[in-house]
């Protein structure tokens, strides 16, 4: 039987002072207690406390501290609470239910007040009253538990038995919320990163397969392989979850300087590597250049007149087709043509004189065509080769009478690797040369590098060196498809091992893909698709104000109307107020931890959350507000991290592991006993 803690002493504004008689109990911040009517219950959380002593004129305190002064005279101790929850019953001719709704008065003064607490029955059947009642009024289809109701704040772990109640969970249809965006917000520390994991174990352990997920691992703590790791317990939760069989988890480390394929277990691929350029191209570049839209618009007219000269190139069989298409993907130039602007500056345009009589050539025609001048041209030779990380090499051609130098590309340090045909000298001649011929073709202009290219494309040279024309071996469009695919899969994209530009331009280059792919296939389409949740760290980084303006910028584009297209992000932050406004309004699921952060306590105030108790939250303590509860309020929860879950998904799977065996020796026996019998016949 739970002792009473207090009665409600008064009102006052929204606040319901509880006056504390107990002598065990003192009030902490976040506590949850409870009055008890004939048909409810009214749930009152603590967000502060008040007290005094009431001091004695100094007369009558003599001797200060030789006894205790205060002896006899009465103390006073109240809670400060605010009305949080109230629960009735209903009954409808198929049972009782209990509902949950935001109360409107205050109970009665002298009502008695208990304390929630763990272990006694009445609070553990309030608890669960709440987990029921919180949910979705119509059942929801796919309940995932992604979280447990918390009566408290754990401070040490130790008070984690007192104040969580492991049985009443936080019941979220996943593939529902998760369109309409979901915001993690926190101070560091405060368990962001390890709740996302936690849920998306849980999804893994107890769904259906009717979400795809893309976590841009920015810090490297999604994709490490261990015993009791996130990706290692995720595995395993696959496989206990019968519906999860066709579930693939694809790990992609990016990294300049090393090429792998493991395949840890049956359900993960681990590919380390870097990205062939053929699948990068300017529209991607133009989502992280931070360049003024005529500009991007002038390099796209830049890319469009090469694309050109390529195809002429083809039509008139100036080069193998194959060479072509490197350059050239349905009429698009790639990124190795993008790798190869610099080249033309270098290698062209700076021999054909700028000035105003003996300009003729490539130069003449961007500057008559599309109004680019040199020092522009020289401009966009540099965002070039800095965005990719590209390096310009120079390398001296033998002649007959000497040395030619010619600037070739170094892709050594960029995790795009770009064709050979861009880094060998030879092969760079082939390509310059047949580029100018089809210019001098369409335009009759000839460049008066045009003739020494020739010479050397004459020369003698090795030709064995060509085994393959790509570079990278992680191809974007594998990564894009796997996404959009019937079959959902997990993607894990670990970027931590390149610098942020890099890492940007694939990030934002496979979410353009998967975007435009679902726009073009349409809402109807779309819909037929797993759900897509986009987990990414650092969201202010590209949904701040200023990035969020860029037509160009697809994490926006996918806040604003992803909805439609089933692609929600599951955005993580450390100040959520550094999210632009209406983006911001945008999420519909907040997941709210421990902040100081006063912007942020002001804007959580508002929107209900007791912000009083947002600073004293323990690691993953926080509350979680959706509009898809019947109840829009935000309710306070402990989100397990991933490795909550070990005791419970270690037990299982050695238990699955141990079935699995004796089966096996099972159909051993089976077997062996068949065939002897076979034997005894024969
Ligand atoms: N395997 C584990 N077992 C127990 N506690 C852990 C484990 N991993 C992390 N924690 C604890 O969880 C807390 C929160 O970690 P988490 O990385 O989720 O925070 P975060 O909010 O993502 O921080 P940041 O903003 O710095 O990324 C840490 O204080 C850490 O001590
Ligand atoms: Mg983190």
């Amino acid at each position: 039987m739970n002792e009473p803690v207090g009665y409600v002493y008064s009102w006052s504004d929204q606040y319901i002072y509880v006056l504390i008689t107990s002598d065990i109990y003192k009030p902490s911040i976040g506590d949850i207690m409870y009055v008890k009517t004939s048909d409810r219950y009214v749930l009152l959380q603590v967000i502060g406390y008040e007290g005094e002593v009431p001091v004695p004129p100094s007369s009558i305190v003599k001797e200060p501290y030789s006894k205790p002064p205060l002896y006899s005279i009465a103390k006073t101790m109240y809670a400060k609470t605010i009305l949080f929850f109230e629960i009735r019953m209903i009954k409808t001719e198929t049972g009782e239910y209990p509902v949950v709704t935001k109360p409107t008065q205050p109970p009665s003064l002298d009502s008695i007040v208990y304390l929630i607490t763990r272990g006694d029955s009445e609070s553990e059947k309030i608890m669960n009253y709440l987990s029921q009642g919180v949910k979705a009024v119509k059942e929801l289809s796919e309940p995932v538990p992604v979280a447990w109701l918390r009566s408290g704040v754990a401070s040490l772990d130790i008070l984690r038995r007192e104040k969580y109640f492991e049985n009443a969970k936080l019941l979220v249809d996943l593939k529902t919320i998760v369109p309409k965006h979901i915001l993690v917000t926190g101070q560091t520390g405060s368990g962001k990163t390890t709740s996302i994991m936690g849920i998306v174990t849980q999804w893994c352990l107890r769904s259906e397969p009717n979400i795809s997920w893309l976590i841009i691992d920015r810090h490297g703590e999604y994709s490490i392989w261990r015993n009791n790791s996130f990706l290692d317990l995720l595995s395993k939760a696959v496989s206990l979850n019968r519906n999860m069989d066709s579930l693939e988890i694809n790990v992609y480390v990016l990294e300049s300087s090393r090429e792998s394929f493991e395949k840890p277990n049956q359900f993960i691929n681990r590919l380390t590597g870097s990205i062939d350029l053929t699948n990068i191209d300017i529209s991607d570049l133009a989502s992280i250049l931070e360049l003024p839209i005529e500009q991007i618009s002038e390099l796209e007219e830049l890319v469009n007149l090469v694309t050109n000269l390529f195809e002429v190139v083809k039509d008139s069989n100036l080069l193998p087709i194959e060479w072509v298409n490197v350059f050239v993907k349905d009429s698009e130039g790639t990124g190795n043509l993008l790798a190869l602007i610099p080249l033309l500056v270098d290698n062209v345009i700076r021999y054909e004189g700028i000035g105003e009589r003996e300009k003729k050539g490539l130069y003449e025609t961007i500057l008559r065509t599309i109004g680019i001048n040199i020092h522009r041209l020289r401009m966009y030779r540099r965002i070039l080769l800095s965005n990719l990380s590209l390096r310009i090499e120079r390398k001296n051609l033998k002649t007959q009478t000497g040395y030619e130098t010619i600037s070739v590309i170094d892709d050594s340090n960029s995790v795009f690797k770009t064709t050979i045909l861009v880094k060998n000298p030879w092969f760079l001649v082939k390509v310059l040369t047949a580029l100018l011929s089809a210019l001098n073709k369409i335009r009759g202009t000839s460049s008066p590098v045009l003739s020494k290219l020739k010479i050397l494309d004459s020369l003698k040279q090795d030709e064995n060196i060509l085994q393959k024309l790509y570079g990278g071996s992680i191809n974007l469009d594998n990564v894009v498809n796997k996404l959009n695919s019937d079959r959902s899969s997990i993607v894990i994209l670990d970027v931590s091992k390149i610098p942020s530009v890099q890492a940007d331009i694939v990030v934002m280059s496979v979410l353009r893909r998967v975007f435009e792919q679902r726009v073009y296939m349409g809402v109807d389409k779309s819909s037929m698709l797993p759900k897509l949740a986009v987990v990414s760290e650092e969201a202010p980084l590209y949904l701040n104000p200023e990035k969020v303006s860029s037509p160009y910028n697809v994490f926006a584009r996918i806040a604003r109307e992803g909805r439609k297209f089933g692609i929600g992000l599951i955005a993580i932050t450390q100040i959520a107020t550094e999210i632009e406004k209406q983006i911001l309004a945008n999420f519909n699921t907040l997941i709210v931890l421990r902040t100081k952060h006063s912007s942020d306590l002001n804007y959580f105030k508002n929107i209900g959350i007791p912000s009083e108790t947002l600073t004293s939250l323990g690691d993953r303590e926080g509350y979680l507000y959706t509009s898809d509860l019947s109840v829009k309020e935000p309710i306070p929860v402990y989100i397990p991290g991933y490795f909550d879950y070990i005791d419970y998904i270690t037990e299982e799977y050695s238990k699955s592991v141990r079935e699995k065996e004796s089966f096996e020796e099972t159909g051993r026996k089976v077997f062996s006993i068949i065939s002897r019998r076979e034997g005894v016949k024969q």
